[in-house]
């Protein structure tokens, strides 16, 4: 313990506890290279406690010098006595204290070890999570230093007090995490060629939304699942699957994960005879999760990696799909017969998130009604709403309706509201009274309504007095649409059209938009050829108070929609037909029209029109100045494609790619697409063709206005002399081949490789081209680079199946 009257002394000490820290920051600051913004967080609330501190310093001095060692002014006495007690500076000392010691532990230099480096970049959102809690405290413990210093003795004797009441720490939950993180690191040891491999499989990692989804479950919840019999018979016995069926926002997700981390305990207990785990989250926040290729590449991963091992099958694959500069991602047949290949060597359970969310949905669900004859070894648990198609697909999975389940889901609800008043630092001050009428107003109201609840502590949590948390209470909204009309009528209309743009955005982005992005993107105007400084938001963080509850910010920083109920919120009927609403509301056509058109604006920017850069300086300094740049060109194909069509946007379409339209500016896109990191800023082809890229991008009316304006059908396009009928062929647009092929294009054209557009097709395993091609008459005896005939490769690629039993046209039924 300090001196307990000392302010001086306890100063000096914790100036040098900051100054500690931030040299670690520093050290930090370098590993995390990539990720700037990560530490910097730290660095911020440690730099201004010091400033703080510093003037807290040269007061208590000159205090000290005029008044004697005991000093006079009362403020500071306040605090000097608090030091006998957890006062704000005994605190500071302890929270710098962890900071240094989780911080040294990741962080501290040690010469030549990458892998750490590496470890430390993994485990970087757990550090994360870790010092959050620390953080919060430094800052209120800051705050009380400033009353201090203002000589507010009053104020800061009542914080004082609420500071006392509130010291909930979360031990425990570290504890977890680390422990966690420990299991992850347990078993990614493979070497560099097997984990591109592994990669290739799928480049989605659960892991990311395993944790941040456990991280909201407390313990003790969703016990009344673990403990049912049907889990357990599910856990235990093969040949049962299971289907966790509920509403939106009936904490689904949460439960699941929870599943997950006892699974994962259970299974360390006895290697040998308990199942493989795997899972997966089909993410609405990241359309790659969506497909069932990434989702079945995903689990083979996740059980290759445990079993230390990879099979020549995959070996194989991904050298045909990766070699000669290209990277064809696997097929979902080619998975279905891996990941059949894997459950003969043992019990696999598998357990999946938002099932509704996946892409396809008819051909994926098909899947998993397919999969209980074929792959016996393998048991699912599976949530989704509960809607007619994932019924009639999923026979056979014992169905569990948390409908069903309400007064279970409500305990769980009770410990969740518990957890939030006794930890979260704008609730944790209220008295015991108060927070047992919230207690009973969220356990009277929530049946069932996870995210409800959450939302409507997230509302209380913002109010400054009991007296408006007690008039909050008598009004709570009845529903969660309810909740987010009261949200979007809170947005000043000064605010209204960055609001709109911000949840159009978030709801439709191809891809998810960094924080840096997405202030960009909402300041596009279409009728404009550069970005009107004057039209930014001052600070892009505003974005997240803008329609706070509505999105959030995830761990890596993207900004995403809340959750998946705010995206059916936002195209609801009822959304659009309120008066107060409905200029938020949103269709999925019309969104993607809208975003097409603020993509294809920003790309064709005047800046744009000077041609592609021509140093790598200069193209860095490019995409610095123009953050959406990425996203704009390599997505604008995309929404076009989605959007429905108006003549506006087909005329744009069509000049950008249209041979008599402004070169430098496709060349501009063309480099900025080809740009897959800084090292290939350089590599893109100068022969380019819009013909080539429509044809790519799928893009069926742009490719018949281009061939009836007289585009050169042949002319080579790609980085490897492919044609508009290489690339049609290659990311499998039938409608757009077969458009090129009628016009005359010739079917038997070589790129760089040797590749015809038949080669490429048997590469992609693709029957209906295949098909059309040999309608066209396409030659099956041209050998490639590596001297193989057409169907040779398609040959080897369906190895059970065989191109003679199936020839092409006739339908391959799936898991055979
Ligand atoms: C990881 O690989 C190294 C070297 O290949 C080996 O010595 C070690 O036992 C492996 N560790 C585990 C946990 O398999
Ligand atoms: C299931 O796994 C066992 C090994 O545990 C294996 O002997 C059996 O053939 C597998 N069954 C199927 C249908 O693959």
């Amino acid at each position: 313990m300090m001196d307990p009257l000392s302010i001086t002394v306890s100063s000096i000490a914790l100036l040098q506890a900051c100054n500690a820290v931030l040299n670690i920051c520093y050290n930090a600051y370098e590993i995390l290279k990539d990720r700037p913004g990560a530490i910097s967080k730290v660095q911020d609330e440690v730099r201004g406690l010091r400033g703080v501190l510093e003037d807290l310093f040269q007061l208590a001095i000159d205090d000290e010098k005029l008044n004697g060692y005991h000093g006079r002014k009362p403020a500071l006495k306040v605090l000097a006595q608090s030091q006998a007690e957890k006062g704000p500076l005994v605190l500071c000392s302890e929270d710098l204290g962890a900071l240094e010691k989780i911080l040294s532990a990741k962080f501290t230099k040690e010469p030549g070890s990458k892998l750490r480096a590496v470890l430390q970049a993994v485990s970087w959102s757990l550090t994360e999570k870790e010092i959050k809690p620390i953080l919060e405290r430094l800052a209120r413990s800051k705050a009380a230093l400033n009353l201090a210093i203002s000589a507010d003795e009053v104020a800061l004797l009542l914080e004082l007090s609420k500071m006392s009441s509130s010291m909930a720490n979360d031990v425990v939950n570290i504890d977890r995490n680390l422990a966690e993180l420990t299991s992850q690191l347990s078993d990614q040891n493979m070497s560099q060629a097997q984990e591109r491999i592994l990669k290739w499989l799928s480049p989605i990692d659960p892991w990311e939304s395993y944790t941040s989804a456990v991280h909201r479950c407390h313990d003790g919840t969703g016990l009344w699942f673990l403990e049912s019999k049907e889990f357990r018979d599910w856990r235990d016995k093969s040949g049962r699957n299971l289907w966790l069926s509920g509403f939106p926002g009936s904490g689904k997700t949460t439960l699941l994960s929870n599943v997950i981390r006892h699974l994962i305990q259970w299974a360390e207990q006895d290697e040998i005879h308990h199942p493989m785990i795997a899972y997966f989250y089909c993410d609405f926040r990241n359309s790659k999760s969506q497909t069932l290729a990434n989702l079945l590449g995903s689990i083979i991963r996740q059980v290759l990696r445990k079993g230390g091992a990879i099979p020549s099958l995959v070996e194989d694959a991904f050298s045909t799909s990766t070699g000669a500069g290209h990277n064809r991602e696997p097929e979902v047949e080619f998975l279905l017969k891996v990941l059949e290949l894997v459950s003969c060597e043992g019990r696999i359970v598998v357990l999946i998130d938002a099932l509704d969310e996946i892409e396809d949905r008819a051909e994926s669900l098909s899947f998993f009604r397919d999969v209980q004859q074929t792959m016996r070894n393998i048991s699912f648990l599976v949530t989704s709403r509960d809607e007619q198609e994932i019924r009639q697909n999923l026979v056979g999975f014992r169905n569990i309706r948390i409908e069903d389940q309400v007064t279970e889901v409500d305990g769980d609800i009770a410990k969740y509201t518990n957890y939030r008043l006794q930890t979260d630092p704008s609730l944790q001050w209220l008295n015991a009274d108060i927070k047992d009428d919230i207690s009973k107003s969220m356990q009277k109201q929530a049946s069932g309504m996870f995210r409800w609840v959450q939302c409507q502590l997230d509302t209380l949590s913002k109010l400054r007095t009991v007296k408006a948390i007690r008039q909050s209470l008598k009004e709570l909204p009845h529903d969660l649409y309810e909740t987010y009309d009261r949200i979007l009528a809170r947005i000043s209309p000064a605010d209204h059209e960055f609001a709109r743009r911000v949840l159009l955005w978030v709801s439709f982005a191809a891809a998810p938009l960094t924080l840096k992005e997405l202030h960009t993107a909402i300041a596009i105007e279409t009728d404009m050829d550069y970005l009107d400084e004057e039209s930014l938001l001052h600070d892009p963080s505003d974005i997240l108070s803008l329609v706070s509850g509505l999105i959030a910010i995830t761990d890596k920083g993207y900004v995403t929609i809340a959750h998946m109920s705010v995206k059916d919120y936002l195209l609801s009927p009822k959304t659009r037909s309120s008066q107060v609403t409905s200029s938020f509301a949103l269709t999925a056509k019309g969104s993607n029209a809208l975003l097409c058109q603020y993509c294809l604006a920003y790309v064709s920017f005047a800046h744009f029109r000077q041609g592609p850069s021509k140093t790598s300086e200069d193209f860095l300094e490019r995409e610095e100045k123009h953050p959406l740049l990425r996203h704009a060109a390599l997505s604008w194909p995309y929404y076009y494609r989605l959007a429905i069509r108006n003549e506006d946007l087909t005329t744009s379409a069509m000049q950008f790619f249209s041979e008599g339209g402004d070169r430098k500016l496709f060349m501009s896109w063309v480099q900025a697409i080809n740009a897959d990191s800084l090292s290939y800023w350089n590599f893109y082809p100068r022969h380019a063709t819009g013909l080539y890229y429509a044809a790519t991008f799928g893009l069926t009316d742009v490719v018949d206005q281009l061939i009836k304006s007289g585009a050169n059908l042949n002319a080579p396009g790609s980085r490897y002399g492919g044609t508009p009928l290489h690339g049609a062929v290659w990311r499998n647009h039938v409608p757009a081949a077969k458009l090129l092929l009628e016009a005359g294009a010739d079917v038997d054209k070589l790129d760089t490789h040797r590749m015809s557009p038949l080669h490429l097709a048997g590469v992609t395993n693709n029957d209906r081209m295949t098909k059309l091609l040999l309608s066209f008459s396409a030659n099956t005896e041209i050998t490639d680079f590596k001297g193989r005939k057409p169907l040779e490769i398609y040959a080897s690629r369906s190895k059970r199946t065989g191109w003679e039993a199936h020839p092409p046209g006739q339908s391959r039924a799936k898991g055979k």
